[in-house]
């Protein structure tokens, strides 16, 4: 008998993180690797805001913290949902974790019971059904397609709705699509919520400032006001700030369920850094110009690489709207044989001929629940982007049909 529970043994490990780490592994065994399978921006924290956790470390600001997080932070927390969300909460309806990862996990840690399902559009974030099955729930996806731009319409919502459904994860702009959620796409889910009074809906705002053109971030509470009383609006410092490494991530809901979620927080982590919360604090109340600058920058980058993917034979992909990915369909290859004679029958296999012949990293879709696909991050230098491509078209080209 084995160490591991069962519940465990149905989770699967990312394979997002799995294909970084196996890029790095094959780095240090001396191969050349550019590396788009990363979820994070290739920016420096701005300094202003490392200084400020310097200072903070000087101030002897490294002792435990309330598990809800600092009073100033949860301050700033506010003022950013009322400022940029036009959301109202009090302070105690803002908690703050390890980052938005964890705060996704209290809240179903806090909410599940045996039976209850979680839905969540797919393309998914890899993390959604792990978690979900990792806090005792049971994960529905329910797919969407690259015709109607992957975002969830309110019949298919309506279809996968029943008694048993408990929450409604939705995360606008996508990881991994990119697709965005206008503030209609919104109003016409909530019409179908509103049928099922039972039904909560987590709002994964992650994202949020990474949408590009005229396109305009929406968020649920906001949008469907009478649905806050049973909204978790979720989101932290990762993303827009490039501050994936100091873990800070903040929610904001129903008090009922934010004090739920810091009991599980308090039985686990306690808190996250006390250096990182008084960091999230400049980065929230400080200046945000430099915000404009990284989606300028991501902007330009997305432009360049929808147009390149396209450009392969065999690859496409429509241009997405927010986050740093573009989704491309891969379904053409598959079937194709590579030089070595072996056949690419999945998108994993693709990935693995990309990362052995081109050298470089990508994301198989079939670990965000959507075969036939592959992930390519932009979040990357313009130098490595270019000679990704480069490569990935050399690769690509040199598949050919295979003989039966
Ligand atoms: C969709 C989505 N939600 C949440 C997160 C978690 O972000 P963090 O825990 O760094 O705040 C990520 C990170 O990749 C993500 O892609």
């Amino acid at each position: 008998m084995g160490i591991l529970s069962d519940k465990l043994s149905a989770v699967k490990p990312s394979q997002t993180k799995a294909m970084t780490e196996l890029a790095e592994t094959m780095r240090a065994a001396g191969k050349s690797i550019i590396t788009l399978s990363q979820g994070e921006p290739d920016f420096d924290t701005p300094q202003h805001i490392c200084q400020a956790a310097i200072a903070a470390i000087q101030a002897g600001h490294t002792r435990y913290t309330s598990v809800a997080g600092i009073t100033p932070l949860r301050e700033a927390i506010v003022e950013k949902f009322r400022r940029e969300n036009n959301l109202t909460y009090t302070i105690d309806q803002i908690t703050v974790g390890c980052g938005a990862k964890q705060l996704l996990f209290s809240a179903l840690m806090a909410s599940l019971d045996e039976g209850d399902e979680v839905l969540f559009p797919t393309p998914c974030w890899v993390s959604y059904p792990e978690m979900v099955k990792l806090t005792g729930g049971i994960p529905v996806a329910i797919p969407t397609s690259v015709d109607n731009g992957f975002i969830l319409g309110p019949d298919e919502l309506r279809a996968a709705l029943n008694e048993n459904s408990k929450w409604l994860m939705l995360n606008s702009p996508s990881n991994p699509t990119g697709a965005v959620y206008t503030a209609s796409d919104l109003q016409a889910l909530a019409e179908v919520l509103r049928d099922f009074p039972r039904v909560w809906i987590l709002s994964d705002d992650i994202y949020e400032h990474l949408v590009y053109g005229d396109v305009e971030f929406a968020t649920m509470a906001a949008v469907a006001p009478d649905l806050a009383e049973r909204t978790l609006t979720v989101n932290g410092v990762s993303k827009a700030y490039a501050m994936t490494g100091w873990r800070v991530g903040y929610a904001g809901g129903p008090l009922e369920l934010i004090k739920a979620m810091n009991t599980v927080q308090g039985q686990s982590t306690s808190h996250t850094c006390s250096v990182s919360q008084y960091a999230a604090v400049t980065a929230l109340n400080g200046d945000q110009s430099f915000i404009d600058e990284f989606r300028a920058a991501f902007s330009t980058r997305r432009d360049a690489m929808v147009k390149q993917v396209n450009a392969i034979p065999g690859l496409s992909c429509d241009t997405p709207d927010g986050a740093f990915y573009v989704f491309a369909d891969c379904r053409e290859l598959l079937g194709k044989a590579t030089p070595g004679g072996s056949v690419l029958s999945t998108d994993m296999d693709f990935a693995m001929y990309l990362m052995e012949s081109a050298g470089v990293a990508v994301v198989p879709g079939s670990g965000f629940l959507a075969d036939g696909f592959i992930r390519i991050s932009y979040a990357a230098s313009e130098d490595d982007l270019t000679r990704a491509i480069a490569a990935i078209h050399a690769a690509v080209v040199q598949l050919t049909e295979a003989t039966s």
